[in-house]
């Protein structure tokens, strides 16, 4: 049975009855407290909580999931995948115990011709947890199964929470059994991996609290009984399909064949390369799959993980003896393995094997310098006399370079030295110590949110703003930090939930509406609007006057001016959008806007800079759009529909079943987007790109002026070209080359400048000769040379007086103006020095009276002040020093 056939069959046995069929959520989780969707429940938590009130009773998904808590084990194990898809069937309040085992006995053992999954009822065992009695009896009766069979396990194995504070409840598991060839009697109790567990029922009734592992409290009931299930795809397609393992199955099996191929080695014959190619083909695929979702390698979150996933088949490949790239050969294959399930992997192919390609270079540079440090601390560590490696060094490494820790303990090996595990580990430990308390820092979010659950229970808040910009409404809540009140007064900040609004909620790139909310007596400042939970919209307000209270009638105004810029950037958001990924191609996907007033920032997926030309025909493409007055369409449809129609979704986004398609100039145009938008193109007026740069390694930014912001941009621009025009009385075409020729001329007129300077310098060399004094052994010039343009030229005066001299002991002291500051610089000759005579002392001296510093070596140097009538002074300091 194909794996796609298995998830077939599974839609529709809970479809026909009466669950809803929701599309798999992205791998991006929106829980702030998880990185990942790590199970099929994680898009309905906020359902089981009661936070908001679910939609449907029932519902069923086949949905991503990432883990990676067990990567160690990938590979060694027939069962554990980074990525896997969760099959799942929900309850929401409506069946519970009786309802989930009674389905999943069916599906399981209904025989394949008959729609179901046709195992052998003998070969199914399950647990429960140990207190529950309920569920034991309703095993024996719904499935007939001997009490042997029914095993009770403690917390530790029969209860489920995703980890964190949030829905929680006892389970119970079922078990496949692959027969005495895979281990000893006794039920999945024996730990075993004879039993391989396929479906986890839960029964999610409880809210857990704050622990570690499966010591946390229970805070209280939910608010309904629910189930949650979790069948494993995978696992069930491996036992169906008759493979010892999950990474033999249809879709990934094709990887480790090409992993093999590549390495010229066999699957099946050495057990090392066996977990390496299973490595391989897990890890490949879980990057293809998160890079479909958005993700792209960085150093923290979830880039890392990306990162680290990539960069373990890097490595494994090389230990399979392959050090040139394979990602290419390897993500191709996953694609094609994943594609018939997943067809954006194929249709956002190129841009994720580029993300792939690069990181995969990237690791192989850093494999390539991480060895030579590598090798100098072992050769040092030798050279010291020592086995063992420090761990500090291993850890910085890993920390620093990426350097994976298996490849250390391995290359040190080879050099007969053993590694620090236990420093390596304990400095390991308090890395992960500190992201655990970053992660805990995250998770008060979810405290913070219950206020909201009790408003959002009564339903909706109706967004009005498509349509009007004022909305007469009722006060439904006030909030004041964090707290539900009745009341609040001139000069509060608090929150404002209404029925209906009319200001748009901070979404999709578009910032909040600036505007206000009045009533009968007052007046509020909206200062932000926000969707803290699905549904429920929150007005942060500031009371100018008055007192508002809950009940009261008000209206919600949008600031219309704001509105209109907000508007005009968005369109022109997808215009350039449209534009960039005419010009470029379809890789140039959209990874994060910013819509305001006036302004429009798009980040896109792209590695390099574009050319001024790339810029320009960008920019030419979206304002000609602009000028054709195209119709824009928006339209409500089912996520399939407008898929179907080749709608751009934006990673990372939620969509409900229904989404709304927007439209600028038929397909050219078309994103899944819930921003305001104008109705004709033309009432953009005028994009006007100002900047193009880039945000990490493989994103570009775009930014835009926008309409009236856009035009005043220009005129600002024209305002300069027309002074410049002016003032060198040139036409505005010729401008850049009057400007060239101007900075030309100038350079060569600057360049005969110092010419005659330094010629009028060496002018006055015979004259200062010529007062040259010998005063004992010495011959002496001491002379104030009046201004001069830089302390250079005065230096280069004395250098060359003092080259005139001849070996006679000589000293030189001059003093000059320069730029109304005293500056006096010293020479002595060689023979000067042999007598004692050093210019870095007598500079010191001078700058002493002049006031400044002053210093310098023993044959040249300088003196600085601020008082030029300090020259004489200084001069006659010298002389002392030279003469005591
Ligand atoms: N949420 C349950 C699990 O992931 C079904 O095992």
């Amino acid at each position: 049975m194909q794996t796609a056939d298995i998830r077939a069959r599974w839609l529709d046995f809970f479809g026909d009855r009466g669950h809803t069929v929701v599309p798999s959520a992205s791998l991006v989780s929106d829980d702030p407290t998880l990185l990942f969707t790590v199970a099929g429940m994680v898009p309905f938590v906020p359902y089981l909580t009661g936070l908001v009130p679910a939609p449907y009773p029932r519902a069923t998904s086949v949905q991503k999931c990432i883990r990676t808590l067990d990567i160690e084990e990938v590979g060694k194990t027939p069962r554990h995948g980074t990525f896997f898809q969760m099959n799942g069937n929900f309850s929401f309040g409506d069946y519970f115990k009786e309802g989930a085992i009674t389905y999943a006995w069916e599906l399981l053992t209904t025989s394949e011709s008959d729609g179901g999954y046709g195992f052998d009822e003998k070969d199914l065992w399950v647990t429960v947890y140990e207190e529950d009695d309920v569920s034991f009896d309703l095993w024996r009766r719904i499935a007939g199964l001997p009490e042997y069979r029914i095993q009770r396990l403690g917390k530790d194995e029969n209860y489920w929470s995703t980890g964190q504070p949030g829905p929680a409840g006892p389970d119970s598991e079922i078990f496949f059994d692959r027969g005495p060839a895979y281990g000893a009697d006794g039920g999945p109790a024996t730990g075993d991996d004879r039993y391989v567990e396929i479906w986890n029922l839960v029964f999610m009734q409880y809210l857990r609290g704050e622990g570690t592992g499966y010591d946390f409290p229970i805070l209280g009931d939910l608010p309904k009984q629910n189930i949650d299930t979790g069948m494993g795809l995978e696992r069930v397609a491996f036992l169906k399909q008759g493979v010892e393992n999950i990474y033999e199955i249809d879709q990934i099996r094709p990887v480790l064949d090409r992993a093999a191929e590549l390495s010229g080695r066999r699957y099946g014959v050495d057990q090392d390369d066996d977990v390496r190619m299973r490595v391989v083909a897990d890890h490949v695929r879980s990057s293809l799959m998160l890079m479909s979702d958005g993700v792209t390698p960085s150093n923290e979150g979830r880039g890392y993980i990306l990162r680290r996933l990539l960069r373990r088949s890097v490595r494994s490949m090389r230990l399979l003896g392959v050090d040139a790239p394979t990602f290419t050969e390897l993500f191709s294959a996953s694609r094609d393995a994943m594609k018939a399930a997943y067809p954006e992997v194929e249709s956002d192919f190129t841009r994720i094997h580029n993300l792939a390609f690069n990181e995969e270079e990237t690791f192989l540079r850093t494999l390539a310098s991480g060895t030579s440090i590598l090798d100098l601390a072992v050769s040092k560590t030798q050279d010291a006399g020592v086995k063992q490696l420090a761990g500090d060094t291993a850890f910085l490494l890993h920390d620093t370079f990426g350097f994976p820790i298996d490849l250390t303990l391995e290359m040190a090996e080879e050099a007969g030295l053993t590694v620090d595990r236990d420093a390596f580990n304990s400095l390991m430990l308090d890395q992960r110590t500190m992201a655990k308390a970053d992660a805990k820092a995250k998770k008060t979010l979810l405290a913070d949110l219950s206020v909201y659950s009790a408003f959002r229970a009564k339903g909706e808040t109706i967004f009005t703003g498509y349509d009007y910009l004022d909305t007469d409404t009722t006060v439904l809540g006030l909030i004041v930090d964090g707290v539900s009140v009745s009341s609040a007064v001139i000069g509060d900040i608090a929150e404002v939930i209404l029925a209906e609004t009319s200001l748009y909620p901070e979404s999709g790139g578009q910032e909040a509406d600036a505007g206000s909310i009045v009533g009968n007596g007052f007046d509020l400042e909206v200062l932000d609007v926000q969707r803290p939970v699905k549904g429920l919209v929150s007005h942060r307000v500031r009371v100018r006057s008055g007192e508002v209270g809950v009940g009261d009638a008000a209206t919600s105004v949008v600031d219309s001016e704001y509105r209109r810029g907000a508007t005009q950037a968005h369109s022109a958001t997808h215009l350039i959008h449209a534009a960039l990924r005419e010009v470029l191609g379809p890789e140039a996907h959209q990874a994060g806007s910013d819509n305001r007033a006036g302004y429009m920032r798009l980040d896109f997926n792209w590695n390099k800079p574009l050319s001024a030309a790339t810029r320009t025909e960008i920019e030419g493409i979206a304002n000609n759009a602009v000028r054709q007055n195209l119709e824009v369409s928006t339209r409500i449809m089912p996520l399939d529909d407008a898929r179907a129609l080749g709608a751009m979704a934006l990673f990372g986004e939620k969509y409900g079943d229904t989404v709304r398609v927007v439209e600028i100039g038929g397909p050219w145009s078309l994103e899944l987007c819930a921003g305001t938008h104008v109705t004709r193109s033309s009432e953009i007026g005028l994009i006007n790109v100002i900047s193009e740069s880039s945000v990490g390694s493989s994103n570009r930014r775009i930014e835009s002026l926008v309409g009236i912001e856009a035009f005043n941009d220009l005129t600002t621009e024209r305002a300069i070209v027309n002074e410049l025009t002016s003032n060198l009385k040139t036409p505005r075409e010729q401008l850049p080359e009057r400007i060239s020729e101007l900075l030309a001329s100038l350079k060569a007129a600057e360049k005969r400048i110092a010419e005659f300077e330094s010629a009028a310098l060496v002018e006055r060399v015979p004259a200062l000769l010529a007062e040259i004094e010998t005063i004992g052994d010495l011959r002496v010039l001491i002379k104030d040379v009046g201004a001069l343009k830089s302390s250079d030229d005065l230096r280069s005066l004395v250098t060359t007086v003092r080259g005139r001299i001849g070996t006679d002991a000589a000293v030189v002291a001059l003093a000059a103006n320069v730029g109304g500051k005293p500056a006096v610089i010293i020479g002595t000759n060689e023979a000067a020095r042999q007598h004692g005579v050093k210019a870095g002392r007598l500079a010191k001296v001078a700058a002493g009276v002049l006031g400044g510093g002053g210093g310098g070596k023993d044959d040249l140097a300088q003196g600085g002040g601020s008082d030029l009538g300090a020259i004489p002074a200084a001069f006659e300091a010298i002389s002392r020093s030279l003469w005591p």
